[in-house]
């Protein structure tokens, strides 16, 4: 493991002008985005009104299928995609009032990796601090490449590096000017397991150290394992928001799996009215939510339809389950349908 003590991110890398560090470190309100039709391609209305905040030092997660405006979202707070309208601050900072402060006050890992492949780590940092006015007496080079275990490669061409130190020394490209919230866009698509771990340690390190991390998956696991709170977008909206505990608990919704002592060819009459399926000829799961229903009376009509049960279990929902109830509602399937042709 390398040595993770990294430069004094939330406050230090505070612009001039923000006194107190605010308590939330993004607010957007109402964001839009409409890409304008090329030729023979449609506009595509991208983002359809978000409001969301970030807390100073959460580790927050966006959440949503491919196509969901996640990077759109990203590249708008970044300076890199004009909003059609909204507003957006960084670090209490208003992008349109002053984007250069509010670009000083934000780090950005984009999707792609985008590293010059004839440069070496040590340079691409210095470079980028260049870039951002950062004077050479400041620089944090050597300890930000440590932070990211690349001390040993400072010197070696960016191409021999492995696709994991790629994107590692991206995040110390990204914290030059110890800005207090990084943001990082899918940080590990089509990234292995092994270096998933590892570049997750990376990230709650940053965050522990003080800076407010922001991150855009698909992967479901990444949000539940690394965030403390996440907001989940699709086709351009947000359909909901909080914190970990909050979502699940939100869910309202559990599985019991009861095993029989008998063999089976049909559900009992009085579970018909439930969502119960008969598995096999001996095992019917049964969902429900806790609550409307109770066990006592499921289990009640089981044994009255002269059933007896040998065993029990009851699972509870995780995010996945949430992820596809929002994701697939009935509200959400319509604002689909006119985008559903192009929705990846
Ligand atoms: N430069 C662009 N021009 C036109 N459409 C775009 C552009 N970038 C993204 N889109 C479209 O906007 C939608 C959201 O894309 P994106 O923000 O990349 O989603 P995500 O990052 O969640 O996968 C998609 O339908 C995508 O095709
Ligand atoms: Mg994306």
């Amino acid at each position: 493991m390398p040595d993770m003590t990294l430069p004094p991110a939330a406050g230090s890398g505070a612009p001039a002008g923000a006194v107190l560090p605010p308590d939330q470190a993004v607010e957007v309100h109402d964001l839009r985005k409409i890409y304008k039709g090329t030729g023979r391609a449609p506009a595509k209305e991208a983002l359809k009104g978000i409001s969301l905040s970030i807390p100073r030092g959460s580790l927050y997660g966006l959440l949503g299928p491919n196509g969901a405006g996640k990077s759109t979202f990203i590249n708008i707070l970044a300076g890199l995609v004009n909003k059609t309208s909204g507003t957006a601050r960084i670090w209490g900072i208003d992008i349109d009032r002053d984007a250069r402060s509010a670009r000083a006050a934000i780090g950005v890992v984009p999707q792609e990796l985008n590293l010059d492949p004839f440069f070496t780590p040590r340079e691409i940092l210095d470079l980028q601090a260049g870039l951002y006015g950062v004077p050479k007496r400041e620089r944090q080079t050597d300890r930000l490449l440590e932070a990211v275990g690349l001390q040993d490669k400072a010197d070696a061409y960016a191409r021999t590096l492995s696709g994991g130190m790629r994107r590692r020394l991206m995040v110390a490209k990204a914290m030059v000017h110890a800005p207090p919230v990084l943001v990082l866009d899918e940080p590990t698509a089509g990234v292995d397991v092994e270096l998933r771990q590892s570049l997750w340690a990376h990230v709650r390190e940053l965050n522990r150290a003080g800076t407010t991390v922001v991150l855009t998956t698909h992967y479901l696991e990444e949000a539940e394992q690394l965030c403390d709170t996440i907001a989940i977008v699709n086709h351009g909206q947000v359909v909901a928001c909080d914190s970990k505990q909050q979502l699940l608990k939100r869910l309202d919704q559990k599985e019991l799996v009861v095993h029989l002592g008998q063999d089976v060819d049909a559900l009992p009459e009085a579970l018909a009215a439930c969502d119960a399926e008969l598995q096999g000829s001996r095992r019917i799961v049964i969902r429900y939510q806790p609550s409307r229903a109770r066990v006592g009376d499921i289990l009640g009509a089981v044994s009255a339809a002269g059933l007896s049960i040998v065993d029990l279990t009851t699972v509870e929902s995780d995010l996945e389950d949430l992820f596809l109830q929002l994701t697939r509602a009935p509200q959400a399937a319509a604002v689909a349908t006119a985008h559903d042709d192009e929705y990846r």
